[in-house]
């Protein structure tokens, strides 16, 4: 609830665009660091026929998301396991997909957890990741800052939630994370290819979204294969 009232409802908005780069896949998909699922029962809305894995380290985490699911027509498409993201329990080629939001700043390991959303799709498979990012322009980086200095703080404090994850976390870790430039790279190096950018909202949301290079299985498979 906190994460959409701070982006003003966005965040939903967001994860529908990211769940859109697949529309028409209806292949088995994982969500990266699920979380309560959000992006997983998003993924299953814009297409009944796929199935989502949701993986998670956080058990709290994956019982809410269960919980969230009870009742729903999704619940026989959603699958949530207690995983890390850096060494993802499923065989090579697994998936059609691999899709992580809102994590990225969270992940140990850009790099490992990259090549271990390489190594789970299948070749010519998509890799998208959601993240909240800096706007470019400086026209709405003013603003931005005055709301993530100021009106975050202030809501946090109605609020009463915890205030160090969104008004010290949360801007510190948009800030460190890397560049466009060096993420391009990164998953570039991991074997990731026609990586297009798609900004959201005046840049405060960007979309990473590229494909497995056929060649990318060797180098990952070799380095950790689940098989
Ligand atoms: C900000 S939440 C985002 C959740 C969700 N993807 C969303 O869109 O709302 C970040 C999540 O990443 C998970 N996480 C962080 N590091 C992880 C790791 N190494 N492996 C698996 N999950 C991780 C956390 O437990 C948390 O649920």
């Amino acid at each position: 609830m906190a994460n959409s009232l701070l982006s003003f409802n966005r965040d939903k908005f967001w994860r529908r665009c990211a769940a859109s780069q697949i529309a028409d896949l209806e292949s088995r998909v994982i969500d990266v660091a699920t979380g309560t699922g959000e992006l997983a029962l998003e993924l299953t809305k814009q297409n009944a026929n796929r199935e989502v894995v949701g993986i998670d380290f956080c058990q709290e985490m994956l019982v809410k998301a269960k919980t969230k699911l009870k009742g729903t027509p999704f619940v026989r498409n959603i699958n949530f396991v207690l995983a890390d993201a850096h060494h993802l329990p499923f065989p090579n080629g697994s998936f059609g997909a691999a899709f992580t939001s809102f994590a990225l700043r969270d992940l140990y390991s850009l790099p490992e957890s990259f090549q271990e959303m390489v190594r789970v799709v299948r070749e010519g498979g998509k890799i998208i990741c959601l993240e909240l990012s800096l706007p470019q322009s400086r026209l709405f980086r003013l603003p931005y800052n005055f709301y993530l200095r100021t009106v975050v703080p202030l809501i946090t404090h109605f609020l009463s939630i915890d205030r160090e994850a969104y008004c010290e976390y949360l801007p510190w870790s948009i800030r460190e994370l890397p560049s466009q430039e060096v993420m391009t790279q990164i998953m570039e190096e991991v074997g990731i290819k026609d990586i297009k950018i798609h900004r959201l909202t005046q840049g405060v949301a960007i979309i990473y979204a590229g494909r497995k290079r056929d060649d990318a299985m060797a180098k990952a498979g070799r380095q950790n294969n689940w098989r």
